[in-house]
């Protein structure tokens, strides 16, 4: 309709992207905001706010408004909605129609939550739809035919499993369970092991650096710093890339146990696309060193990266209103 725009939100809890129909990615920042303690200001989203994460004087405090995979601050979370709408600023348009994803676990009060902090940006309208068939949309895999569809999204605070076949879920299982988990695992083993204190973007560093799936691979080593908890002072230490590994291997069983489960609660009839068709990956999580050729080990089936596995579910959110009638749940 003329003056009027769809766009997609994948409001996520590492990253929010935004995708137009018309000019795809049209926004790609950290879901950070950085604000003023005092009187609340929002003094920096993004790139800019995830820089302060634990840097900041008293008087800014820099937060992630949202936790595994919903709102954990809803002020805070429109806010930061706000200001993106801002910055896209769609010219001409003041009230897009807005296409958001939440995780397939999310309660009917978080959805509630994530459906409202959208409308406070002033959209026309909003419709939500399930993460795992935005992602199948963004990778282009035929949701609508009657095949399994197998979706896996590794995201920063949830992991998200579906089979999709003819429009529809026909098995899914969601976890609260990602790459914020693997940074958190990072962060503990180091506290155990070392005595040493690191911060979380440091844990992220070491995670992409030298995280490693449960496979074989060629030990490296990295230099860490931190706060000595027993002296209090600053220290660098020496950690290899095989007790990070360790470190990771509790969360990657957990994720593998949750794509097992929903490849058992496939019908036989799919069972058999998904021998010659595999599993797609989505999400950053995803990403981890050695994550695709471990799962072909341990399911013994074809896996295959998304053409953008960051980008995905942005993509298939806006591009998914032509399913909308089937997929979405308002
Ligand atoms: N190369 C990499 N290796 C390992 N992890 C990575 C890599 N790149 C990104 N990540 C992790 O991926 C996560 C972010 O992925 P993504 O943007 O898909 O999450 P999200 O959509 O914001 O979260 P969710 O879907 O759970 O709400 C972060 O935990 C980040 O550290
Ligand atoms: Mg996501």
């Amino acid at each position: 309709m003329f003056g009027t725009t769809t766009i997609g939100i994948d409001l996520g809890t590492a990253n929010i992207l935004v995708y137009s129909k018309e000019k795809g990615i049209i926004l790609n920042e950290p879901s950070v905001v950085a604000l003023n303690t005092h009187d609340g200001t929002v003094l920096a989203i993004g790139q800019e706010a995830k820089e302060m994460i634990g840097k900041t004087p008293a008087s800014i405090s820099a937060v992630r408004p949202m936790k595994d995979g919903v709102i954990a601050d809803f002020d805070l979370t429109s806010g930061l909605l706000r200001e993106i709408m801002r910055r896209i600023s769609i010219s001409g348009v003041k009230k897009p129609n807005v296409v958001v994803c939440t995780p397939t676990g999310a309660t009917s009060v978080e959805r509630r939550a994530i459906s409202d902090a959208v409308k406070s940006t002033g959209a026309r309208s909003v419709v939500l739809i399930e993460e795992p068939v935005a992602a199948a949309i963004g990778a282009d895999l035929p949701v609508a035919e009657p095949v399994a569809n197998v979706i896996v999204d590794i995201g920063g605070g949830t992991s998200e499993i579906a089979i999709i076949s003819y429009g529809g879920v026909v098995s899914s299982t969601s976890i609260r369970t990602g790459g914020d988990h693997m940074d958190e695992e990072i962060i503990q083993y180091i506290r155990k092991n070392y005595n040493l204190l690191i911060g979380q973007s440091t844990a992220e560093r070491i995670k992409m650096e030298l995280g490693y799936a449960p496979i074989e691979h060629v030990p490296q080593t990295t230099d860490i710093r931190g706060r000595d908890l027993l002296t209090g002072l600053p220290k660098t230490i020496q950690i290899s890339s095989t007790e990070i590994q360790s470190a990771l291997s509790e969360t990657l069983l957990r994720i593998l146990e949750a794509i097992r489960n929903t490849l058992e609660l496939c019908p036989p009839e799919l069972s058999g696309d998904i021998v010659d068709r595999g599993i797609i990956l989505s999400g950053g999580g995803s990403l981890l060193q050695g994550f695709r050729d471990w799962l072909v080990q341990e399911i013994d089936v074809p896996v295959h990266m998304a053409p953008s596995p960051l980008e995905s579910v942005a993509i298939g959110t806006g591009r998914s209103l032509v399913f909308a009638d089937k997929l979405t749940k308002s």
